[in-house]
């Protein structure tokens, strides 16, 4: 039996309906918790636009960051607030307590002109357990569903899974495009494939790296990821950031002929301003010192792969770019990726987003994710139970 269709909101008809959406409005965060980025909430704008102008009443739903409880660090008012700046036609309001009696006039009152957005979800306890009760409640408050938060479907939470049991749900916009645009890179890419993978934890991405070593010709492996297939490779890695517990996965995915582990390093110290980084060989780097970015040679072997790619994907910084001069290796996968125009490409991962997200030429990548984590399982599982809850279930 075919698994019923996913219907999207382009493909059906919502109109003067109280509408239930969940966006992924985790937007960056500076240190003071001011938004540092703000991409994720314009990537939405699409999916809120063709909704109000169908009349729609919109009930927004988000979370921020990871509390464990009410926390006034994560609350979602400057979110508002953004948003408010960027639909000044319509009324955008915060409700601090769906659940609170006092607030059920806001919603009862609510025009079609107004945007409601609940406060963060993971406020409620009921959000990451996916408490089928709080899932309820949130129902109670629309007739129908939208998921537009492709970036968290791959978590089986409230607002994400669980309160598709008791509305008709259908996709949004954002989602289409990220579930169209990655499935084609993965499901029949043109080849070669390329692969490159960076960011710090083998842990988080084992099951992806065996993936892709599957699907690709060249999987390039960069970042503090790297340090552990190194280390498996026998070499001294000094005092470079290395999960000890997966020295003997790396050896089992390095089998693979096809990954690509760096040649030569730039090291240095990591909290140490600029000063003090230099290019050597794996062979040569100095104890008390950390591999912090590929070096020179390495950006020519990986640039020649990426040059000659036909489809490329690409997640997690390959150096340690919260320092710039470790940020070379990095910038130096950008331009490469955007030089070869030709190749269909898809780029994701939230600290991948932050180190392109200011530069020129990002046009030229086909498709940048707002999925980390979401990403990584969408390739891996080609699917997401946010997703799949979306599908209607088969009549009885
Ligand atoms: C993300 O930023 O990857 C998503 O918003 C999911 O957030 P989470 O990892 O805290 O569930």
């Amino acid at each position: 039996m075919t698994e019923p269709h996913i219907t999207y909101i382009d493909e059906t008809d919502i109109k003067n309906k109280r509408v239930l959406l969940r966006v992924d409005f985790n937007v960056s965060l500076n240190p003071d918790f001011s938004i540092a980025d703000d991409a994720r909430i314009r990537q939405s704008l699409p999916t809120l636009l063709y909704l109000l102008t169908r009349h729609n009443k919109l009930i927004l739903l988000s979370h921020l960051g990871r509390p464990k409880q009410r926390d006034k660090q994560y609350s979602l008012k400057k979110v508002a607030d953004k948003l408010q700046e960027y639909l000044p036609k319509n009324k955008v309001t915060l409700v601090d307590d769906f659940l609170e009696k006092n607030n059920a006039g806001i919603f009862a009152g609510q025009s079609d002109s107004e945007v409601i957005m609940l406060e963060n979800t993971r406020f409620y306890p009921g959000e990451k357990k996916n408490d089928p009760g709080f899932a309820k409640q949130l129902s109670r408050l629309a007739d129908v569903y939208v998921n537009d938060a492709f970036a968290v479907a791959h978590r089986e939470e409230a607002s994400v899974v669980g309160v598709t049991k008791y509305l008709p749900s259908y996709g949004g916009l954002l989602l289409k495009r990220e579930v169209e645009m990655i499935s084609k890179a993965i499901r029949n890419p043109k080849k070669p494939l390329v692969a490159i993978i960076g960011g710090a934890k083998i842990s988080t991405k084992i099951g992806l790296l065996d993936k892709l070593s599957k699907m690709a010709e060249y999987v390039l492996v960069g970042g503090g990821l790297a340090n552990t297939f190194l280390k498996a490779k026998g070499y001294d890695i000094g005092s470079s950031y290395c999960e000890d517990g997966q020295v003997e996965t790396a050896k089992y995915l390095i089998q693979k002929t096809n990954i690509v582990l760096p040649q030569d390093v730039v090291v240095g110290n990591k909290d140490r301003g600029t000063n003090g980084e230099e290019v050597t060989k794996l062979t040569a780097v100095p104890p008390g010192k950390e591999i912090l970015d590929i070096g020179p040679e390495t950006q020519a072997l990986f640039g020649s792969y990426i040059a000659k790619a036909k489809t490329i994907i690409w997640n997690g910084p390959v150096g340690y770019i919260e320092n710039p001069a470790f940020r070379r290796g990095t910038d130096f996968i950008f331009y490469s990726l955007t030089a070869n125009s030709a190749a269909v490409s898809i780029v994701g991962g939230g600290d991948t987003l932050a180190a392109i997200s200011k530069k020129e030429y990002l046009e030229k990548i086909t498709h940048i994710s707002t999925g980390g984590g979401a990403m990584l399982e969408f390739i891996e599982k080609g699917t997401l139970p946010g997703i799949e809850a979306l599908r209607p279930l088969p009549p009885a």
